[in-house]
């Protein structure tokens, strides 16, 4: 949604909020700006509204090395409410100028709140919710409150879900942080020579691996090699930190002109995490110590629900189709934003699995929630460990494929469609579905995934002089059927994010029912059509395309002679067992959606009006 990043120490902030700001950009890149208190004691504040450019225009303007101070904060934005500009940027100062916040989340009631602080004579300068804060921190401030008592004071008039850090000249040594609900997750760590927090882990890296999740309802004063908490009554609180698996180095683009062919290529490793201590391929086996279900908890579950946003959703459509496949238990993917506000029907035979990269998206968020009022037992499949949903959950199976700074997800999906593999042939297993000799095959196949990701990834040649034709199109359709339809909505989706081209997916077998009446040859079609059962259904659908004069991309397995009869393109993906095919079809179309961006100029790592975490519905 939005960065965060906030420091107290010995060194000159600037740059280092600088550096800050970069980890956390992925998360938002409308505009970028600081707050440092300077050697005088007042607060000064740089900020620019310039889209993508913010934040390297941002380090321009202070590399003089003009501006500097020992205690800050910065913000990098994904614009709500207000355009795009340099007044609408974050931090936002109180009208004296004495206090400045940054903020992540909505303020639902910002326009009553606003009318008030007008009323009383303040005069607003942005058009954002956001201001409404640094006024009230300001006013209360100005009454006679600390930092602290201020923050918290304007936190209890607020509603919605909010995350703010927020610096005042008349305490110039700390910064206030402050998280209600779930509008992104702040982290809070420190060394001898200073304390850092931020939204994401990654960016503390540098000062410490040693952090403190802030949890909903919590406040932290930062100072130079100190870290307090407290709670919203401004009562102390005390929590050990705990010990990040994050690795700083994994969130470096390296050799690779975008993270997201970086994180494309590092999927054969980003499997091999998600299977890491689980499948033990020389015996044939596969544990998960991670699932708290008792047998009876498990031989109970009647349904499984799976949820998420975007790619996490379709990772889950895979995830319900490989459960019901292997364990037989009727299994269902659904839209967390629908899931929470539809009052399903959930208890505790249903098993509800989450999934989420982040583990903050606040849709996903809510739905689990839900979940867990329902009493509903509940697992959640995520990259970042720590953050709010493994809180929520019962059990958390991460991904361990390593943080993700691309918007577009890519390994992470990879991954995750592992561990949901691995947890369909746990459930399987335990109910009695398969036996050893079955486990011990299925293993046995997924020993082979990475090498066969990895033969996959070659195709990136041939995708190229593809991607070129696919730019010219305004509209394309993806058809897939059975565990290939959550591959090609996958592949519309990538498609969409960063090529920004309209593009469908659709199951193939619906096309007659409204698709067809768009056939022709300004639409193109991907087919994902792998040698299986349903393949012959896919020669149909791909030669009614064809009838109607549309270019069709048949993505099929290597050693397929027929549909080049038929389709304009082929891309022939690895022979791999059944289970294993929508894993070799994702990747043509990861690297098709990539390459076709690169033909129309985008760039990939940060999609226009997207953001890698939705903290805010
Ligand atoms: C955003 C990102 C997507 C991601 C989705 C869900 O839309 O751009 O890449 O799939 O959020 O995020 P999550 O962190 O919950 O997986």
């Amino acid at each position: 949604m939005c960065g965060i990043f906030a420091y107290a120490g010995t060194e000159n902030a600037v740059p280092l909020l600088i550096e800050g700001l970069r980890s956390v950009e992925y998360r938002g890149y409308d505009s970028a700006g600081i707050s440092v208190i300077d050697s005088s004691g007042a607060i000064q504040t740089v900020k620019r509204g310039d889209h993508k450019a913010s934040l390297e225009n941002l380090a321009a303007a202070v590399g003089d090395g003009q501006l500097s101070g020992g205690v800050g904060i910065g913000h990098t934005r994904w614009a709500t409410h207000g355009e795009v500009n340099q007044k609408n940027s974050h931090p936002h100062a109180s009208t004296s100028g004495s206090v400045s916040i940054a903020h992540n989340g909505i303020i639902e009631n910002f326009l009553e709140l606003k009318d008030e602080l007008v009323d009383s004579g303040i005069e607003f300068v942005s058009d954002t919710d956001s201001e409404v804060l640094a006024h009230l921190v300001g006013r209360s401030v100005a009454n006679g409150s600390n930092l602290r008592e201020a923050v918290i004071s304007a936190a209890s008039r607020i509603s919605g879900n909010t995350a703010v850090v927020a610096v005042s000249a008349a305490e110039p040594s700390i910064v206030v942080g402050l998280r209600v609900g779930n509008a992104g997750g702040i982290v809070v760590g420190k060394n001898v020579d200073a304390a850092v927090m931020a939204s994401d882990t990654i960016a503390l890296l540098p000062y410490t691996c040693e952090v403190i999740y802030l949890e909903p309802g919590e406040v932290v004063e930062i100072a130079q090699g100190s870290v307090q908490l407290f709670d919203l009554e401004g009562s102390a609180t005390k929590r050990d930190p705990v010990v990040t698996n994050q690795n700083f180095e994994a969130a470096k683009k390296g050799n690779h002109p975008h993270f997201m062919s970086k994180e494309i290529a590092e999927q054969p490793e980003a499997i091999q995490g998600a299977m890491r201590g689980r499948a033990d391929f020389a015996a044939g086996t596969l544990s998960l110590p991670e699932i708290s279900l008792t047998h009876d908890q498990i031989m109970a579950i009647d349904r499984v629900v799976l949820t998420g946003m975007g790619t996490s959703l379709h990772t889950g459509m895979f995830g319900a189709s490989v459960i019901e496949t292997l364990a037989r238990i009727p299994s269902v993917a659904e839209n967390s934003s629908e899931l929470r506000y539809r009052n399903p029907v959930l208890g505790s035979n249903t098993l509800v699995i989450a999934m989420t990269q982040s583990g903050e998206t606040a849709d996903t968020l809510a739905a689990m929630e839900h979940a867990r009022r329902a009493g509903a037992p509940q697992g959640v499949i995520l990259e970042m460990e720590g953050s709010q949903a493994t809180r929520v959950a019962d059990f958390t199976l991460g991904v361990r494929a390593g943080q993700e700074i691309c918007v577009a997800s890519t390994k992470t999906m990879i991954a995750s469609m592992t561990t949901l593999l691995e947890l369909a042939i746990f459930l399987a297993q335990a109910r009695g579905e398969i036996d050893a000799n079955h486990v011990k095959e299925i293993v046995g196949q997924m020993a082979e995934l990475p090498a066969l990701v990895a033969k996959a990834l070659d195709l990136n040649g041939e995708v190229t002089d593809l991607a070129d034709r696919l730019a010219k199109y305004e509209d394309l359709l993806y058809l897939g059927r059975g565990p290939q339809l959550p591959i090609a909505l996958e592949g519309a989706l990538k498609m969409k994010e960063i090529a920004y081209i309209h593009a469908e997916g659709n199951p193939a077998g619906e096309m007659k029912h409204g698709m067809n009446a768009l056939l022709g040859p300004d639409m193109a079609t991907v087919a994902c059509a792998p040698n299986n059962d349903l393949y012959p259904k896919m020669l149909s659908n791909i030669s009614e395309v064809k009838a109607r004069g549309g270019e069709v991309v048949a993505i099929v397995t290597e050693g397929d002679g027929t549909v080049e009869r038929i389709a304009d393109n082929v891309i022939r993906v690895p022979e791999c067992p059944e289970l294993l095919q929508p894993f070799m079809t994702l990747i043509p179309l990861q690297l098709l959606a990539y390459r076709t961006a690169l033909a129309l100029g985008r760039d990939p790592d940060k999609p226009r009006n997207l953001a890698k975490t939705v903290t805010v519905e």
